[in-house]
């Protein structure tokens, strides 16, 4: 028989074997990419809020929800958003797939939600078709204020209706959102941009007016004067700005049909009381609007993270992804935004509720015990705080004291042999001792009064 040799032990300094070395560990430092954020236990109250009063919103006004891939074929933004648009030009996340396909990250709900309502024969329901998501995005800008690389919107979408009573429910359903989230003050501007009559006559115009100052507006003027003439209006730069301010309005030259939609659309707004400011530069920078823009800033003068809501209608975007010509109108906003306004403006957001009971264990039998009591108090649905990696009473006293608990239920050695445990009032510091076959039910009765 071969005996197994035993590997050799290295004497220590008192000639006892030394304890085996722990390998050293690779290490890397580790962060969140660029443009991303964590969002933290404290902040999930923010972010429960907009989604309970969404999904209400959206249930009060039939929206159903839509859930669609983080990633679709690059083709429906190229299309859809617009070749020349900033989102697809400078900021889509794109990739190739081990099976070839050409993808993306979606940079915006719209495009991925026609295509769901085309694939899956939503023009056969009764229209319009009213959808909605929330959900994360991924767009890469230059990470700043209210500007990330993923970011979360809320979006909702009536398909399958050309009146401006679509328009005027989708401005509602955010008014209603930032309403009942209590944002103190907030400003709708609106706009209407013509359709694919009436816009490529006020473009002509538009680039007349231009041609003659293009030696005042700057370099990405000038790729929007050869590539996308009416996002001229919309730039930044204070010495375009001047020039945007003087510039030919579209709704001088817009046609019967978008004058008439323009008007009902205001129309409607004025009697609904939804107050709003007319901005004849607003012209959004997704290329499948047509007729109604809109936007929803926290300030007047424009502030550093931009506005908290936009949309506006679309004529042809089902079309062009080959489904039948069929309108529709969306928006959308940024949940970051809207958060960072509500802490901005000081808005109030109740914490979650604390557990009013707490369990306090001491010694291995306690400890045993407690763990089946946490769960039965769950099956019971009374929600009961622990520490159980504390050891100590006073240090778990502490933390039931910092949590603001009513009742602190102890189980030591002494009471897990005796099948007892101490309820201890947390105000007067009164303690009995109950068995603990009834501690639920003395507790429940307690907490009834
Ligand atoms: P959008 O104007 O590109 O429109 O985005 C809507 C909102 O998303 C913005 O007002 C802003 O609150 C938020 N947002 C956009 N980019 C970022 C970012 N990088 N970081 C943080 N928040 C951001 C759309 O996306 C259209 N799909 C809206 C729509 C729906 N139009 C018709 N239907």
């Amino acid at each position: 028989m071969v005996k197994e040799k035993k590997p050799k032990k290295k004497p220590g300094k008192r000639g006892r074997p030394s304890k085996p070395r722990k390998p050293k560990l690779q290490k890397i430092k580790v962060q969140a990419p660029k443009g991303t954020h964590d969002i933290l236990p404290q902040e999930q109250k923010y972010w429960d809020k907009v989604r309970v009063i969404v999904g209400n919103i959206a249930n009060n006004f039939g929206f159903g929800r839509i859930d669609t891939p983080i990633f679709e074929d690059v083709r429906i933004y190229i299309k859809g958003t617009g070749q020349t648009s900033d989102i697809v030009q400078k900021e889509i996340y794109t990739f190739k797939s081990k099976g070839g396909e050409f993808l993306a990250l979606r940079p915006e709900f719209t495009p991925g939600i026609v295509r769901a309502y085309i694939e899956h024969g939503m023009r056969n329901l009764p229209q319009p078709v009213k959808l909605y998501s929330i959900g994360p995005l991924f767009r890469h800008d230059k990470p700043q204020a209210g500007r990330y690389r993923q970011f979360h919107q809320i979006n909702f979408e009536i398909i399958g209706d050309s009146s401006a009573v679509s328009d005027v429910q989708i401005i509602q359903v955010f008014v209603s959102i930032l309403k009942k989230l209590n944002l103190k003050k907030f400003y709708l501007y609106i706009n209407s941009i013509g359709c694919l009559i009436c816009t490529p006559k006020y473009k002509k115009i538009l680039l007349g007016y231009y041609r003659q100052r293009l030696d005042k507006i700057c370099p990405d003027c000038h790729r929007r004067f050869k590539e996308n003439s009416l996002r001229l209006l919309d730039c930044k730069k204070e010495k375009c700005q001047k020039i945007a301010k003087e510039a030919p309005q579209m709704i001088d030259f817009l046609c019967d049909e978008c004058h008439g939609h323009f008007k009902e659309t205001l129309e409607f707004l004025d009697e609904l009381e939804i107050p709003y400011i007319l901005d004849p530069y607003l012209v959004r920078g997704l290329d499948y609007y047509t007729k109604t823009v809109f936007e929803i800033w926290e300030d007047k003068e424009g502030n550093s993270q931009g506005a908290l809501v936009g949309g506006g209608h679309y004529d042809n975007l089902v079309e062009m992804f080959k489904g039948k010509p069929n309108p529709g109108v969306g928006a959308a906003a940024g949940i970051e935004r809207i958060i960072n306004s509500l802490k901005k403006q000081d808005v109030k957001i109740p914490e979650g509720e604390k557990p009013r009971v707490f369990i306090i264990q001491l010694g291995d039998l306690g400890k045993k015990k407690s763990l089946k009591l946490f769960e039965e108090f769950q099956r019971n649905g009374i929600r009961v705080g622990e520490a159980f990696s504390k050891p100590s009473i006073k240090s778990q006293l502490k933390i039931a004291d910092k949590e603001g608990t009513e009742m602190a239920l102890i189980l030591g050695q002494k009471e897990a042999l005796e099948g007892n445990i101490i309820i201890r009032d947390m105000v007067s510091g009164a303690q009995e001792t109950v068995s603990l076959e009834k501690v639920i039910n003395e507790v429940k009765r307690r907490l009834k009064k």
